[in-house]
């Protein structure tokens, strides 16, 4: 019989999980569960005699991939798969998929509610500021910033785009003002909102040269990965500029010296949030549970990323 792991340090939501069980007693599989482990230990044990695994932002590493010997396909339920060694899954046989835009919306909204915390100085009754009016910039639009952009809109922000990988007519289709260059994009907005994914190309790549360029009131809010800020950067600009605010849903290494140093303008999620949503949990949990019986039974690798 067809063993699959869920593997989630933070679970999904019961009825994901019910839902989840229902694909796999369908495809006649066996399902094991893993929640909340604390140690690497746990999963690598947990691996050792399925053929597929579903995951979230937990690390599969080479030790996972090679401790799992049956294994024949990973599920990333979201959408950045830099937590998976995609090197030693392809030499090891070992399929790579992620079920992109399944939990974009919970993502996007998010943003949101950060701004919106921050900008009325979590609700402590001194007077805030409103987004109406203010510029956004959409930093890659992809699955989540084309949400963002469309929420922003409905707020009646002014949306700006880059994403180089992007034609233009995809965003100007939008409504949303297509810029040709990174620095126009940081130029220009006071509100940055980062959906790059975390690789060699865009670690530490907001640095000291895009922040510093970014007008009075200066806000960048990061639901995509910590790695792509430069924190050296940031700590440094954020004693300099006092209006220089910074939200994140990851939080960074240096998140107790800002939290010290500038309570009122920094916010961070005490864990990712971003995707945590019953809605996520249900849209992402299935369709990796689709994708796995898809590929082990027809060979469907339609969001193979390795
Ligand atoms: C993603 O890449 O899909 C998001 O960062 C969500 O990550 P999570 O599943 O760990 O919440």
């Amino acid at each position: 019989m067809t063993k699959v792991l869920v593997a989630t340090e933070k679970p999904f939501s019961n009825a994901a999980i019910a839902e989840v069980k229902k694909v796999f007693q369908e495809a006649g599989y066996e399902l094991k569960l893993l929640e909340q482990y604390a140690d690497k230990g746990e999963l690598l044990k947990e691996v050792k005699d399925v053929q597929a695994l579903i995951i979230r932002s937990d690390k599969v590493d080479s030790e996972v991939i090679e401790a799992a010997q049956a294994l024949k396909i990973v599920v990333r339920a979201g959408a950045g798969y830099d937590n998976v060694d995609l090197e030693a899954a392809s030499e090891n046989g070992v399929v790579a998929m992620n079920t992109p835009g399944q939990n974009s919306n919970a993502v996007a909204e998010l943003v949101f509610g950060m701004l919106i915390y921050l900008n009325r100085n979590r609700f402590n009754a001194k007077a805030g500021t409103e987004l109406r009016g203010k510029k956004l910039g959409i930093h890659a639009y992809g699955y989540v910033g084309r949400i963002v952009a469309s929420i922003a809109k409905g707020l009646g922000m002014y949306v700006y785009a880059f994403d180089p990988y992007v034609d233009r007519t995809i965003i100007e289709n939008d409504g949303v003002i297509h810029l040709n260059s990174v620095e126009e994009l940081y130029d220009t907005c006071q509100y940055v909102s980062l959906h790059i994914p975390a690789n060699e190309q865009t670690k530490q790549s907001i640095n000291e040269n895009l922040i510093s360029r970014m007008p009075e009131g200066a806000t960048i809010v990061n639901t995509a990965r910590k790695e792509v800020i430069y924190e050296k950067d940031l700590l440094k600009l954020m004693a300099e500029r006092d209006d220089l605010r910074y939200l994140s849903d990851i939080a960074p290494d240096c998140r107790d010296q800002l939290q010290e140093k500038y309570p009122d303008r920094v916010f961070f999620t005490p864990k990712k949030m971003g995707a945590q949503t019953a809605e996520a949990n249900l849209n992402a949990g299935v369709a990796a549970a689709k994708q796995i019986v898809g590929f082990l039974e027809n060979g469907d690798a339609t969001f193979k990323v390795n």
